[in-house]
C-alpha cells in the first residue's frame, strides 16, 4: 500500500507545501526522495524523521511510485521523461506539458475522469486557472457558458521563494523610507500593483494571461470559449484572486449561483457584503478550498454573473491538486500494484 514518492525541486515553496500536505493527508508515504539542483548539506523534516536533500541524478527516480515535480519548465522537461522510463507516475506542476493534447491536465473536481485511464504523466493547472474553472464549473454544466472575463490579483509567492523575499526585502526598504527598488532591476512588488507576470507574448498578453486562457479552454473542454484575461501581481504574500464575469447561458439568479458552489466539492461561499464577508488571500490562504462570493448580475449583459474568487496558491492552486490526482492515481491503481 505504500508509495516510494520523489519530490523534485522539494526546497521550493510549492515542493515544502507538498511535503506538508502528504503528512497532513496521511498520503501512504513508504520511501521519499527530496531532490534540488544540489543537495547542499540540506535536509527536511517528514514523518517523524530528517530526510537529506538530494541532488537529482538519472538514477533519482528508480523505484519510485510517484514523482511530483514542483520545479520550473526547463527542469521539468529534463527529468519527466527519466522519471517516466523509470516507471514513476509524473504529475508536474510547471507549464511545461500543459498544452500538449494527449497530456490530461486535471483539477479532479471537474475533470478528474481523465484520471481513470491511469496516465504516466499529468500536468497540474495554472495556480489562478485551478481556482478560476472550479467556480466556472458548475455554472457551465448546469446552464453553459458563452465568454468569461478575467482580472486576476496575483500573490507575490507565485513567482517562487525568490520572488516572495523581494517582497519582503522591499516592504523593508519602503518602510524604512527608501524606494523598495527589486535586485534585478524589474518593477518593485512591495507597495505596487504589477500589471506583468511571465513574458510578453506577440498579442501583447502575457503568457500568464494566455495560460489562464488555454487552460480554461482544455480543462472545461470549450476549446472555442471566448476568455479573456488580465493578469495583475499584487504585493500579497500568499493567496490569488480573480475577478471574474461570465457571459452564461441563460441568466442566472446570484442566489442559484451560490447553491450551485455550495453543492460543488472544493469550493466555500464566502458571500455576505454586509458582514464583511467575501472571498480574499487572507481567508484562502492556509486552506484547500477555494473562496467564490461577491456574486451580482452583470451591468453589461442580461445573462452576465460577475463574481470574485481567492484561494491559496501554494495549495489548491498548486500542492493540493497535486496530491488530489496522485491520490486519484493511487485509488485507481488496480489490487495487485497497491498491495
Ligand atoms: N508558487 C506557486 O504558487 C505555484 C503555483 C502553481 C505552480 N507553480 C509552479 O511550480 C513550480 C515550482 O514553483 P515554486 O514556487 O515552488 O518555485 P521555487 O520556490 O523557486 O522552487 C524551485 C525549486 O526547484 C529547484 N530547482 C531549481 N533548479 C533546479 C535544477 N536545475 N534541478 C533540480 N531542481 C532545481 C529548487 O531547488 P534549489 O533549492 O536547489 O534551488 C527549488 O526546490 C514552477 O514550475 C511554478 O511555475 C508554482
Amino acid at each position: 500500500m505504500s508509495q516510494r514518492v520523489a519530490i523534485l525541486g522539494a526546497t521550493g515553496l510549492v515542493g515544502r507545501a507538498a511535503l506538508r500536505l502528504l503528512e497532513a493527508r496521511a498520503y501512504p508515504v513508504g520511501d521519499l526522495r527530496l531532490l534540488a539542483a544540489d543537495g547542499g548539506g540540506r535536509s527536511v523534516g517528514f514523518g517523524g524523521r530528517s530526510w537529506p536533500i538530494e541532488p537529482v541524478s538519472s538514477r533519482s527516480f528508480d523505484g519510485v511510485d510517484l514523482a511530483l515535480f514542483t520545479c520550473a519548465n526547463d527542469v521539468s522537461l529534463q527529468w519527466a521523461p527519466v522519471a517516466r522510463a523509470a516507471g514513476a507516475r509524473v504529475v508536474d506542476n510547471s507549464s511545461a506539458f500543459r498544452f500538449q493534447p494527449e497530456v490530461p491536465l486535471v483539477v479532479p473536481e471537474v475533470n478528474g475522469e481523465l484520471l481513470e485511464s491511469r496516465p504516466g504523466l499529468v500536468a497540474n493547472p495554472n495556480c489562478s486557472t485551478i481556482a478560476i474553472v472550479l467556480a466556472l464549473a458548475p455554472l457551465a454544466r448546469a446552464v453553459g457558458i458563452e465568454r468569461v472575463e478575467i482580472a486576476t490579483y496575483q500573490s507575490v509567492s507565485g513567482g517562487g521563494g525568490e520572488m516572495l523575499e523581494e517582497l519582503e526585502r522591499g516592504v523593508r526598504l519602503g518602510l524604512e523610507g527608501d524606494p523598495p527598488a527589486r535586485g534585478d532591476g524589474g518593477p518593485a512588488f512591495a507597495f505596487n500593483v504589477v500589471p506583468h507576470i511571465d513574458r510578453f507574448e506577440d498579442n501583447g498578453y502575457t503568457r500568464e494571461e494566455m495560460k489562464v486562457v488555454w487552460e480554461t479552454r482544455k480543462i472545461l473542454e470549450l476549446p472555442e470559449l471566448p476568455v479573456h484575461v488580465t493578469a495583475v501581481r499584487v504585493p500579497v504574500r500568499v493567496g490569488h484572486a480573480a475577478a471574474v464575469t461570465a457571459v452564461l447561458g441563460r441568466a442566472v439568479d446570484p442566489d442559484e449561483a451560490r447553491a450551485a458552489w455550495a453543492a460543488w466539492p472544493g469550493l466555500v461561499v464566502a458571500d455576505d457584503p454586509a458582514r464583511a464577508r467575501y472571498p480574499m488571500p487572507l481567508d484562502a490562504g492556509g486552506r484547500d478550498e477555494v473562496l467564490v462570493g461577491r456574486a451580482r448580475r452583470a451591468l453589461h449583459h442580461p445573462r452576465g454573473l460577475a463574481f470574485f474568487v481567492a484561494s491559496d496558491n501554494l495549495r489548491k492552486g498548486a500542492a493540493t491538486n497535486a496530491i488530489q490526482i496522485a491520490e486519484c492515481l493511487m485509488n485507481l491503481a488496480p489490487a495487485a500494484e497497491r498491495a
